[in-house]
């Protein structure tokens, strides 16, 4: 079938399913185009709470798929790829929090979204890019905080509200490869630029010594702050797929991506064709246990109420 034949089959078997497509801002550009909401992690999952439709169709990675399922528990959510996985979610077991939780009985375990529905079941609360340093910020003082897995978003964090936190060494192996001497390329390249940095980003705390007033943002931050700002030419470090909704969102302006091979492949895995039979054959339904579901769902919904 040709691009333009898969698009109208989607579009029917869309309606027929009574089913909504949400997207990941890394999604290719056709898949993105053919979804009722592109955003980030936070938005996804607000997106999948609230909706109506019977049926979710989640363009992104098993994670934000399983947080769609423990929102929404009456809703069937398809993931067109189960092999669209998360090497950060990856990085992490419930026995890594369950060691750290049986020293520090009075501790509280702060989880990324960029986890499994196991080890959100742990958690006291969770939280996106988007909102990390504002759930972390309420958080008691008095409590020993595990935050979980993302070592730099973690030291991010810890850097802006001034908290000690406790961080697992756990790293994306996309953003953990966006490093301080691709960002000093750029520097000199684009000295008049304004960066747009994603706290994954193995550059972290280096990058802000190099560029102070460089913006520390989700993939939706990114698209807002560019959307609004001023000045007409961005660098911009994250996976690239996001550079299609740059473009496409704040039109007239420039963007030059710090690493242009830092691409997910497992985000990519999602084609139009694949969520196309996603939609003919309802595949593949993403179920999580209640037990752990009913766990997790606290902490979720504790993080999709900030920011
Ligand atoms: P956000 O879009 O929430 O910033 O997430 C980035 C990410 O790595 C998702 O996998
Ligand atoms: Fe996971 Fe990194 Fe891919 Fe995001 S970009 S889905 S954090 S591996």
């Amino acid at each position: 079938m040709e691009k333009e034949a898969f698009i109208q089959e989607v579009r029917r078997l869309k309606a027929e399913r009574q089913a909504v497509i949400l997207a990941h801002s890394y999604q290719l550009p056709e898949v993105q185009e053919v979804a009722d909401f592109v955003g980030d992690s936070l938005g996804l999952a607000r997106e999948a709470q609230r909706t109506r439709a019977k049926v979710i169709v989640f363009c992104g990675v098993h994670f934000m798929a399983e947080t769609a399922a423990i929102l929404n528990p009456e809703k069937t959510v398809l993931l067109p790829d189960l092999e669209a996985g998360c090497s950060l979610a990856d990085s992490i077991r419930p026995e890594d929090v369950l060691a750290w939780k049986a020293k520090h009985p009075d501790g509280l375990v702060v989880a990324y979204v960029n986890t499994k529905a196991e080890v959100k079941a742990l958690a006291d609360v969770c939280v996106t890019s988007a909102n990390a340093v504002e759930v972390v910020s309420r958080l008691p003082q008095d409590r020993p905080i595990y935050f979980v897995p993302d070592m730099f978003l973690g030291a991010h964090v810890a850097r802006m509200t001034g908290r000690k936190l406790d961080l697992f060494p756990g790293e994306c192996h996309v953003h953990a490869g966006i490093r301080e001497e691709h960002l000093k390329a750029l520097l000199e390249t684009h000295p008049d630029a304004e960066f747009l940095i994603h706290p994954e980003c193995g550059c972290g705390t280096g990058c802000l010594y190099l560029k102070p007033d460089a913006k520390m943002l989700s993939t939706e931050g990114m698209v807002r702050y560019a959307k609004a700002a001023e000045r007409r030419t961005f660098v911009v470090a994250t996976e690239v797929g996001i550079l299609h909704r740059l473009e496409k969102e704040a039109p007239g302006k420039a963007f030059f991506p710090v690493k242009p091979d830092a691409v997910c492949e497992y985000m990519k895995r999602i084609t139009l064709e694949k969520v196309y039979l996603s939609l003919k054959e309802m595949r593949h339904v993403v179920r999580v246990p209640e037990e752990v579901a009913r766990k997790a769902r606290r902490a979720l919904e504790a993080m999709v109420a900030v920011g």
